[in-house]
């Protein structure tokens, strides 16, 4: 089989891009993304795409129409695919067994009835939503137990690395490509049908393939030992804020050592997104189930310094300003959970912005691209508070920084963006209540320039 026809189930963060980018480089394949929102594929094929990302504009306008296509028919999209990604969303468990830590796959395993349902013809059926370790052997099960005669199935895992806001180059230039299948002539003739999309542009020596599982659990391994790095220089900030070291010198002198690295050891609030916690809350999960509770607890652990660290920046804010907020007014400068995107899941905005709500602070919101719908949904749905007129009484969204700050008694910076850098604090110290504090979730602005502004100033990983 040579693939002709690719269709993308799921029209998110991970298979929109994916497939434009796929498309680009492809252009002899009809690449085909298809979702059961209506709303999202009118905006795939609008001028404001959904989801922010730097440089997807500009790919889509290439391809859409000429062999990029999104659209509502998952049906016909199957039927005329030779194979199919699987990107849908895999959110944690809410209710049930494994709840708040096991992925929910009942998107997964709806997406392979339907294909189950549709296919007239054999396919390549391609994992790339993060699931947990043999989930693609539950899409074989589903979709074996309900073949029709003469349609045959391969299913290959193939995680997706790409980071929001960074997307398009990281999947242009991707560090690798995994792609795991079964070891059996029909599974390795599949592998080479995957592995001949990609060598449109990336070199053969960087995909690399294996035996599904392993290929699951690669992408588990690289989230969690990723988050894992955060949370090891999240901890050593706290031993910097009581001892007068400097996290951030001590990140550079560790990440000096080529054994080690210098990335993600940036010390923040605390990491955010759609796929760490997630991923290693289903490792977590999946080792409590294998019966591994030491290495479960392990993992857990990385959690858990996550969610200490963001509890200390919020008591440091409470603190600072008296231990009381009640009829204060606080700026949150940014929404998302890291620069360059607005996407909000997981943000360690929310926790600071709930914190201070509890507390009975009044907050002012400024994010460059966060929706004020989005907000609004983040911080007033039940699993975040009880009373959300009250909080909505409390919460206000601005479009402009400077009118964020008026004034407030403090400044929170909760995400990084570069423009945050750059806003004229002098002005903005003008406008503030007395004392004006600045809290620097994310080690980004000139604290000493803030200082002699007049401004009294708290950090991370930093005493000032
Ligand atoms: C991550 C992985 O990087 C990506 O490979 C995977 O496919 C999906 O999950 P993403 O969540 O989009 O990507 O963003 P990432 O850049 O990894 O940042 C995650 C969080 O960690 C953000 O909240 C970020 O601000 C925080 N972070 C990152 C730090 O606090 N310090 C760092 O040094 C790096
Ligand atoms: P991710 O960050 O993993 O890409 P998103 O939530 O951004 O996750 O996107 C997942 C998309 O998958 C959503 O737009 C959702 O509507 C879509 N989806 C869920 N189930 C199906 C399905 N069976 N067929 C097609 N699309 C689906």
């Amino acid at each position: 089989m040579t693939i002709k026809n690719i269709c993308c189930l799921g029209a998110g963060y991970v298979g929109g891009p994916t497939c434009s980018v796929i498309a680009l480089k492809c252009p002899e394949i009809k690449v085909t993304v298809a979702d059961l929102s209506k709303e999202r594929i009118a905006q795939w094929n609008s001028d404001k795409l959904p989801i922010y990302e730097p440089g997807l504009d500009e790919v889509v306008k290439t391809c859409r129409g000429r062999n990029l296509f999104f659209s509502n028919d998952i049906s016909g999209s199957i039927l005329e695919a030779d194979l199919i990604f699987i990107s849908v969303n895999t959110p944690t468990k809410i209710t049930g067994n494994g709840k708040g830590r096991a992925a929910d796959l009942k998107y997964v395993e709806s997406a392979a009835r339907l294909i189950a349902d549709v296919a007239q013809s054999n396919k390549i059926v391609v994992e790339k939503s993060t699931v947990p370790v043999r989930a693609a052997e539950s899409i074989a099960n589903i979709l074996i137990a309900n073949q029709k005669p003469g349609v045959t199935y391969q299913i290959l895992s193939n995680p997706e690395f790409l980071a929001e806001g960074t997307a398009v180059t990281d999947l242009l230039s991707a560090d690798r490509v995994l792609i795991g299948g079964e070891d059996t002539k029909e599974g390795r003739a599949a592998v080479e049908e995957l592995c001949s999309i990609y060598e449109h542009w990336i070199p053969r020596t960087k995909i690399v393939t294996m035996n599904t599982w392993s290929s699951e659990l690669s992408k588990l391994a690289a989230n969690a030992m990723l988050a894992q790095r955060i949370s090891s220089i999240n901890s050593l900030s706290a031993v910097c804020e009581a001892t007068g070291a400097d996290v951030s010198e001590v990140a550079r002198a560790v990440g000096l050592d080529s054994r080690i690295g210098s990335k993600f050891l940036q010390s923040s609030v605390g990491f955010g997104g759609s796929c760490f916690q997630k991923d290693i809350l289903n490792l977590v999960y999946i080792c409590e189930c294998l019966n591994l509770p030491e290495v479960a607890a392990y993992w857990q652990q990385v959690i858990d310094m996550n969610e200490y660290q963001k509890h200390r920046f919020t008591t440091k804010i409470v603190e600072s300003c008296f231990n009381t907020l009640s009829g204060k007014k606080i700026c949150i400068l940014g929404f998302a959970f890291k620069k360059n995107t607005g996407d909000t899941r997981e943000s360690p905005a929310i926790h600071v912005a709930k914190t201070l709500l509890d507390e009975g602070a009044s907050i002012k919101i400024y994010d460059p691209k966060v929706d004020k719908e989005q907000i609004d949904e983040d911080l007033t749905n039940p699993y975040v508070c009880e009373n959300p007129e009250d909080f909505r009484k409390r919460i206000a969204i601005y479009t402009d920084p400077y009118a964020a700050s008026n004034g407030c008694h403090a400044i929170v910076v909760c995400t990084e963006w570069d423009e945050f850098i750059h806003l004229d604090y002098k002005k903005i110290y003008g406008n503030m209540m007395k004392p004006a504090y600045i809290f620097d979730g994310r080690k980004i602005l000139d604290h000493q320039a803030l200082i002699n502004m007049g401004y009294h100033v708290q950090t991370i990983g930093k005493k000032l």
